[in-house]
């Protein structure tokens, strides 16, 4: 068995990817910011839940059901140490989007509070917060990046004196181009206001480490099937110490409270009062055993491989005639996903081209993130991601594609 700790060379690599990853020898796949394919293990979990205890979390009082309860406690047990968090601290949610919706609805907002957010956002994290402001008549800033990709914590420092800020929201890292925000000084500066603060972890989870201790955010909002390596349906959002106690639930139902009376009810105890309904059992259970595979590689590994995949294709796109990176050409502070243009081609053109010609899947148009990338292109960007499991073979089939692309263009 190839696992913890195995140094993460190409060869390693290969052999891990033969065994645990079958969609990944069908093509050269540049697409993990999107989605990425559940670890082997990860896949047997939940076919095991659904052939020898399909039951629901919580309900029924036999052994199997008390299997599954201690099955899905053990998963928020390795989600929250995967963050340095407490159990109580995690509530699953069915991704991102949900997570974040978690927090924007659950807060009572007051009229004329700030919220600030960056021009780096994905709309999943613009759209729930121009919600709240368009129905309390909040206002929102949005920071600037610099050339580099980041924006920081002396502009929101700015911004910060002259407004009365009750939220900050920011990405971890940019879905466009990879770069890693500087989490902690921005919290800092935010803290030091009486602001509270939101983390988007969508693209950071199971790229760079995420310690909550270490950044000191209130909330943080997790993708499952992303780097984390998770299934489809799948994330989570941490809250700070008792916040889960205090946010309004978003949903609320069978297993979210109790009714009182024929006029009131109670909810249940956090997190339990956010997972309304019957959960993604299998899901979670998934998720959890995708965490563990990614702590068995070794996180540090797993950013360090990223990093160095990032450089070769940092330097193979620049090499290329034609093509324009905008992603930043130093790597230490990025996170694996780079996104570019060919002049005189709209990026669906290019990737139709790869993915027929050359079997090289990468992704196309605004990723969601229009407020940033419509600078670089009306039809938006060609966007490259990495992850631990790609090889220089991967980023080799892309150079060697874009140039035969381009040659058979002239
Ligand atoms: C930075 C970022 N935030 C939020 C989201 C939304 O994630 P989800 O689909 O899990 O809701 C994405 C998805 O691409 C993302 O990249």
């Amino acid at each position: 068995m190839i696992t913890a700790g195995a140094e993460l060379d190409d060869i390693t690599v290969r052999q891990i990817v033969k065994r645990d990853f079958p969609f990944l020898h069908s093509c050269h796949y540049l697409d993990s910011a999107s989605v990425c394919p559940c670890p082997r293990p990860t896949v047997e979990a939940m076919t095991s839940f659904y052939y020898e205890h399909p039951l629901n979390y919580g309900v029924g009082d036999f052994g199997k059901s008390r299997e599954v309860v201690r099955k899905v406690d053990e998963a928020r047990a390795t989600v929250a140490g995967f963050i340095g968090a407490s159990s109580h601290e995690i509530a699953f949610t069915k991704n991102t989007t949900e997570a974040i919706n978690t927090v924007s609805r659950g807060l009572v907002w007051k009229k004329g509070e700030g919220i600030v957010l960056t021009k780096l956002e994905h709309q999943s994290n613009v759209i729930p917060w121009l919600r709240e402001a368009k129905q309390d008549d909040l206002t929102v800033f949005y920071l600037e990046p610099g050339q580099d990709g980041r924006v920081t914590p002396d502009d929101l420092e700015k911004v910060m004196k002259n407004h009365s800020i009750r939220m900050v929201a920011v990405t971890h890292v940019s879905n466009v181009l990879g770069t890693i925000q500087d989490v902690s000084a921005l919290v800092k500066v935010a803290k030091q206001g009486g602001a509270l603060t939101l983390i988007d972890a969508a693209q950071s989870g199971g790229r760079i480490p995420f310690e909550v201790s270490a950044i000191g955010c209130d909330f943080a909002t997790f993708c499952g099937r992303k780097a984390l390596m998770g299934p489809q349906g799948t994330g989570f959002l941490y809250a700070r110490g008792d916040w889960l106690g205090k946010l309004m639930p978003l949903t609320v139902g069978s297993r979210s409270g109790n009714i009182v009376n024929q006029l009131d009810y109670q909810d249940q105890e956090p997190p339990h009062r956010f997972e309304a309904g019957i959960l993604n059992t299998s899901g979670v259970i998934g998720l959890g055993e995708s965490i563990k595979y990614l702590m068995e590689l070794k996180l540090e590994e797993v950013t360090q491989r990223i990093r160095s995949l990032a450089r070769l294709l940092v330097d193979v796109l620049c090499d290329i005639k034609g093509v324009t990176v905008h992603s930043p050409r130093t790597v230490e502070e990025q996170a694996g996903i780079v996104s570019w243009n060919i002049r005189g081609f709209a990026p669906r053109v290019v990737s139709d081209w790869l993915d027929k010609e050359a079997s090289v899947a990468v992704a196309t148009g605004h990723q969601g993130s229009k407020l940033l990338t419509q600078a670089f292109s009306t039809d938006g960007v060609v966007r490259t991601s990495v992850h631990w499991f790609n090889t220089s073979d991967d980023i080799s089939a892309l150079a060697e594609g874009l140039r035969r692309f381009l040659s058979s263009k002239r």
